[in-house]
């Protein structure tokens, strides 16, 4: 039997915390139930554990690490401040202390973060990608871009589908300036405008740094929607599970593609997986077109965990259960050097 780790699990929280926070409350809701997951795999686990919760003070983390000395760290602090585009720098002060922790490090934090940077690294690698520019935050004069309509115009960093809704998807110049300003508005982050890719929406799940696992592949089929309805991943249809079910929108897994096509899928996958120098764990956002045509949208490393997301769906299609793969997460971060 392999030996029992000590684990200090990471989590964000969005105000003030103390060193013993008592977090029963918090993880009792729906907001927490990936924390509230990993906690009851490790306790079946039987890894000792602790807990905390970070908001603005990393002195907490140091004084923590002082008097609990884990052997990994257990990752799940997405955002510091409230800002979700703070992330990488926990992990750069994780990787300071040369501490271990699951997941990426900040390098893949911060690549996949700015999604044209993502873009031109994974084009650079011979992927397609949609063809795209990119609009300042303050940039007041709005030409329409070089780009062929339908577009689809959404915040350069943002994650989990904010500012994603029906009306991202613009077929006009007018649509695309009244939506660009709103962003620009709503959210106080550049723009990325790019052009609309039509296909299939897959998910694709790997584990690993110079070899990573690629899971078996996830699909968000779109139901019946209705018509002119543009076919993308909005906030509502991943969200909103009442408009998931009277639209047919579900998340399954792949079963009808030609083998060949699978593992063009699984190379795309892993030269992405290299470009970004994802170094944990990540779900991918691909298209696959009507002819077969790999397209990547976007990369969020450290995906959400929680076991009814495509990422854990996708690797207990290999084999593990929730525990097992928690245990395989932390494992990975225990051997972890990061850049
Ligand atoms: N160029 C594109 N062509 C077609 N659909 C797109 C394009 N860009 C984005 N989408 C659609 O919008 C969805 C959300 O985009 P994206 O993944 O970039 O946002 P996100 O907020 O990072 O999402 P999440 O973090 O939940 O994965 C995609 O899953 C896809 O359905
Ligand atoms: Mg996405």
């Amino acid at each position: 039997m392999k030996p029992k780790l000590k684990i200090l699990v990471l989590f964000d929280a969005v105000r003030p915390t103390s060193l013993d926070q008592d977090l029963s409350a918090e993880l009792q809701t729906p907001d927490w139930k990936t924390e509230a997951a990993v906690l009851a795999a490790l306790r079946e686990l039987g890894h000792p554990h602790a807990t905390l919760a970070l908001f603005d003070d990393m002195d907490l983390l140091r004084r923590k690490l002082q008097v609990f000395q884990p052997d990994v760290i257990f990752n799940l602090a997405d955002q510091f401040r409230n800002d979700r585009a703070l992330d990488q720098h926990i992990a750069a002060y994780l990787a300071m202390h040369a501490l271990p922790f699951t997941g990426c490090g900040p390098t893949a934090l911060a690549l996949c973060k700015n999604k044209a940077i993502a873009k031109r690294l994974v084009a650079s690698h011979g992927v397609r990608t949609a063809r795209f520019v990119t609009v300042p935050r303050a940039q007041r004069r709005l030409a329409p871009p070089p780009l062929a309509f339908p577009l689809i115009v959404k915040p350069l960093r943002e994650e989990a589908s904010y500012g994603i809704s029906g009306a991202a998807f613009v077929k006009t110049a007018a649509q695309y300036r009244a939506r660009v300003r709103y962003l620009q508005e709503r959210t106080g982050d550049d723009i990325l405008v790019e052009e609309y890719i039509d296909g299939r929406e897959l998910y694709v799940s790997l584990i690993g740094r110079r070899h990573p696992q690629v899971c078996p592949i996830r699909e968000l089929v779109f139901g019946n929607l209705p018509p002119g309805a543009p076919r993308i991943a909005t906030y509502q249809a991943k969200w909103d599970l009442a408009y998931r079910r009277r639209r047919g929108v579900a998340s399954g897994f792949v079963t009808d593609l030609a083998p060949a096509v699978v593992r063009r899928i699984e190379a795309a996958s892993r030269t992405i997986h290299r470009a970004l120098e994802i170094d944990g764990y990540a779900r991918l956002d691909l298209r696959l077109t009507p002819d077969h045509e790999v397209t990547f949208i976007e990369a969020n490393p450290n995906p959400m965990l929680s076991p009814d997301e495509d990422f854990a769906q996708s690797a207990m299609a290999t084999g593990l259960t929730y525990p097992q793969l928690i245990d395989r997460l932390a494992r990975l971060g225990l051997g972890a050097t990061r850049s």
